[in-house]
């Protein structure tokens, strides 16, 4: 145990609570930030003429020799001697500079340090998760050029409804993951505040210049008050619930994925480098990885409830419970960041049977509507409509048929009104074409929304 603060204690820390109260297990993940905030740190000290020059040289030099020595694994980080990665850095440093390396921690708290270092490394993880959602966005976006007059069942209630397109389909997660995206920028704007200077809570008496290290470290500007800089984690939860939404979406589309796969719908084959086997049943090729992401959406949403329950009751400023929210998030960092790339790669092998797709929305009466239009074109009221194509597919359901499928004699039986233009009228590619208001998945509607997408995503 190798401890920053023993100087008022009598006794050593029991080991056990030494252990229950230790961080750097987990927050070695830190290890950069950290030293990134301490040069940023000292190079504003030794602007303000509270280090020297050649103190903040000396500093910085030692701080690079940590995180190099650390990287190449001359330096082992040793969770028994060190509480916290703050810690670790101060007393290596202060081994190989000396009494320089006291100084680094001046006018600082490790409360502003730990704000400061989650930050610097949650921003990178919005960055990140940023450019996997763009990368999933244009194997979406090119299934969809590829796929604009791919007929398939639209559903409501699972049950087949109207025909739409492949292109229209994977047009819907197009919308979802932009919106994402949207949301991981609204987040980085908001967070990316500097809470380096805020010390334990009430700032300090030294003439800190906090615009100059949130400006070295390219923050907006300094935050503006120093209990919330270091009580603050709204930005982890607003994170974590826009991975939480992320996630949602990845499950709902891998669970559509798992339909579609499975041996009664047969909409697609995943590839074999994405599926895996049975060690019983020799037949079997299982969507484990669309399994998997649905899954582990459990654990996100998990990391989402476990900070917002941490902080519900904390009183001002920083308490020791905080120090909660580092292992949970980076679990849900880890896991979103997993589950975008190989959902992608899943999605880029996956092959569409278009023939199966085309067959099943041609059957299930998903043309009914139409065929309702189609009468309401010819003078008949809607509500007369629907019932008398109601009755149509009663007759069809009885006969094992489809409405396009019966002669023009039986259509004419049930009502006298259909001529020879209802078979065109009920055709795949007549209820797909027509629907051509924005948003709809008329080949030409589809391909304004593709090419708005595809600009913006450039
Ligand atoms: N390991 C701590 C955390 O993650 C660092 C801050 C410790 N500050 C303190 N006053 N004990 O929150």
């Amino acid at each position: 145990m190798a401890q920053l603060w023993g100087g008022r204690f009598t006794k050593e820390t029991d080991w056990k609570v030494y252990h229950f109260n230790a961080s750097i297990g987990f927050d070695k993940r830190l290890l950069n930030e950290d030293i990134e905030g301490s040069i940023a740190h000292v190079t504003m000290l030794a602007k303000q003429q509270i280090l020297t020059e050649t103190e903040r040289d000396q500093i910085i030099s030692g701080l690079r020799g940590i995180l190099d020595d650390t990287l190449s694994g001359k330096l082992t980080i040793d969770e028994d001697t060190y509480e916290d990665v703050h810690s670790f850095v101060e007393a290596h440093l202060i081994d190989r500079i000396g009494d320089a390396g006291k100084k680094l921690h001046t006018g600082r708290s490790r409360n502003d340090q730990v704000a400061l270092d989650m930050k610097l490394y949650t921003r990178k993880q919005v960055k990140e998760v940023d450019g996997l959602i763009k990368e999933l966005l244009l194997v979406i976006l090119q299934t969809m050029e590829d796929n604009l007059e791919t007929y398939m069942p639209g559903f409501t209630h699972l049950q087949k409804a109207q025909p739409i397109t492949l292109a229209h389909h994977f047009g819907a997660y197009l919308e979802m993951f932009t919106r994402d995206r949207s949301r991981l920028s609204d987040i980085y704007e908001r967070m990316n505040y500097c809470p380096l200077g805020a010390g334990a809570l009430a700032g300090t008496t030294y003439p800190l210049d906090r615009e100059y290290s949130a400006q070295l470290m390219d923050f907006q500007g300094p935050t503006l008050n120093s209990m919330d800089s270091v009580a603050d984690r709204d930005y982890l939860i607003e994170f974590l619930a826009a991975l939480s939404t992320i996630m949602m979406h990845l499950s709902r589309f891998s669970e559509e994925i798992i339909i579609w796969n499975s041996n009664e719908y047969q909409f697609v084959e995943i590839d074999d480098a994405y599926s895996t086997g049975s060690s019983i049943m020799p037949q079997k090729k299982n969507p484990d990885i669309a399994e998997l992401v649905r899954g582990k959406t459990g654990r996100v949403y998990g990391a989402l409830v476990s900070l917002l329950t941490t902080m519900k009751g904390l009183p001002l400023a920083y308490n020791k419970d905080m120090q909660e929210d580092k292992e949970v998030a980076f679990d849900a960092f880890d896991t979103v960041k997993d589950c975008l790339e190989l959902f992608t790669g899943m999605l880029r092998t996956m092959k569409f049977k278009k023939d199966r797709m085309e067959k099943s929305a041609m059957n299930g009466f998903t043309n009914a509507t139409d065929a309702a239009d189609y009468l309401v074109g010819k003078g008949v009221p809607f509500r007369d409509a629907h019932g008398i194509i109601g009755r149509l597919v009663l007759y069809c359901i009885e006969k094992n048929t489809s409405i396009d499928a019966l002669s023009l004699k039986e259509l004419k039986e049930i009502s006298p009104v259909f001529e020879e233009d209802i078979y065109d009228a009920v055709s795949l590619k007549t209820c797909v074409e027509k629907r051509l208001t924005i948003g709809a998945p008329g080949p030409d509607a589809m391909k304004e929304v593709i090419a708005f997408h595809k600009a913006r995503l450039q």
